[in-house]
C-alpha cells in the first residue's frame, strides 16, 4: 500500500469529527465545546490530521477561520464517509428485520422426534425469529402445503402433483416391531415377510405417511397383511405392540426408550431405507427465515 494511503488510514474518527464540527462551527472553541472536550484536544487532533493529510485544512482570515480548498474536499469526504455508514446501519437494520419473521414449519408426526433438535441451534441463532412447529400427519401436511399455510413442510413422500422443492434432511429406516415374547424372536436368521402374514398388523391411521410408505411396501413384494387394528399415532402403536395387540412397522426413530428398540424384529428387507425430505413450493418465493433455514440445514 502506498505511504500516502497508509497515512491516510490511520486518521482517527474523532480526528474527524474535530474538524468536521470545526469547518461548520467556524470555531475551534464552539467544535471543543460541542464535542465536550477541551479547546487544546481539539487543536492537537486537528494538528495531527492536518499532518496526516499533508496540507492544511483550515487557514486563519482576519478573525475568520475558513477552511482550505483541501479542507473543503475533506468535509465532503467526511459526509461520504458518514454516508457509508448511515447504508451499513440501514442494511442492517434492514438484515435484523429479515431475522424477524415468522417461519412455518409443517412436520410429519413421526419427525417430532428429531425435528425440535434441528430447530434448536437456529432458533438460538435467530432469537428474534418466531417460529411456528406444527405437527401433523402426511395428509394433514400434504394439504396444509396446497393451502399455501406453511413456508417449508417435513415429510417422507412429497406429493408428485405439485410443483416442489425438496432437499433431504434425514434418514428415516422403518423397522418391524413385535412384542418381546414375539416367537420369531427365536429365528436365528432374519425372518421373511411371507412368515408373518398371519400375524395381526397394526397400523398408522390412513393418512400417515409411514403407512403410505409401508402398503407401497407391501404391495410391491406381493404381501397382503392381515390388518387387526388403525392407531393415530406412534406412541399408540408402540404401546399397542408392547400390550402384545400385534406387530407393526414403525420409525426406528420413534423407538426412543431402549424397552422400544428391543422390540425390533428382524425381517428380511427391513429396514426400509427411507428419508425425511425439507418440502416447499417452487411457484411461492421462500421468506427470508425460510431461506435461512434451508441454507443452515444444508450447512449442517
Ligand atoms: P406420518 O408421516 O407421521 O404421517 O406417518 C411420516 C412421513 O411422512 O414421514
Amino acid at each position: 500500500m502506498p505511504d500516502r494511503l497508509q497515512r491516510l488510514l490511520r486518521i482517527t474518527p474523532a480526528q474527524l469529527r474535530a474538524f468536521e464540527a470545526t469547518h461548520r462551527l467556524r470555531s475551534v472553541t464552539r467544535a471543543a465545546s460541542e464535542l465536550h472536550l477541551t479547546q487544546p484536544t481539539v487543536s492537537v487532533q486537528l494538528r495531527e490530521l492536518t499532518q496526516a493529510i499533508g496540507e492544511p485544512l483550515l487557514e486563519r482570515v482576519g478573525r475568520q477561520l475558513r477552511t482550505t480548498a483541501t479542507g473543503d474536499l475533506l468535509a465532503r469526504t467526511v459526509g461520504q464517509l458518514n454516508d457509508c455508514w448511515q447504508a451499513f446501519a440501514a442494511a442492517q437494520d434492514e438484515l435484523r428485520g429479515l431475522l424477524r419473521g415468522r417461519l412455518r414449519i409443517a412436520a410429519v408426526t413421526t419427525t417430532e422426534y428429531f425435528v425440535p433438535s434441528l430447530i434448536g441451534p437456529f432458533a438460538a441463532a435467530h432469537p428474534a425469529v418466531e417460529i411456528d412447529l406444527r405437527v401433523e400427519n402426511r395428509d394433514r401436511v400434504v394439504e396444509r402445503l396446497r393451502l399455501g399455510l406453511d413456508d417449508l413442510s417435513v415429510m417422507m413422500l412429497p406429493p408428485v402433483d405439485m410443483a416442489l422443492e425438496h432437499r433431504p434432511i434425514a434418514a428415516n429406516p422403518l423397522v418391524v416391531i413385535a412384542p418381546p415374547a414375539h416367537r420369531a424372536r427365536n429365528a436365528r436368521a432374519s425372518i421373511a415377510l411371507e412368515r408373518l402374514a398371519s400375524e395381526r398388523w397394526l397400523m398408522r391411521e390412513p393418512g400417515s405417511g409411514t403407512r403410505m410408505a409401508t402398503e407401497e411396501y407391501f404391495s410391491a413384494a406381493g404381501f397382503a397383511p392381515r390388518v387387526a387394528m388403525s392407531l393415530g399415532s406412534n406412541e399408540a402403536i408402540k404401546h399397542a405392540v408392547a400390550a402384545g395387540l400385534g406387530i407393526a412397522v414403525i420409525s426406528q426413530l420413534a423407538l426412543t426408550a431402549s424397552s422400544d428398540q428391543a422390540m425390533t424384529l428382524r425381517v428380511r428387507g427391513f429396514p426400509l431405507q427411507r428419508t425425511w425430505q425439507l418440502v416447499w413450493r417452487s411457484d411461492r418465493p421462500l421468506n427470508h427465515a425460510a431461506q435461512r433455514f434451508v441454507s443452515y440445514l444444508a450447512a449442517r
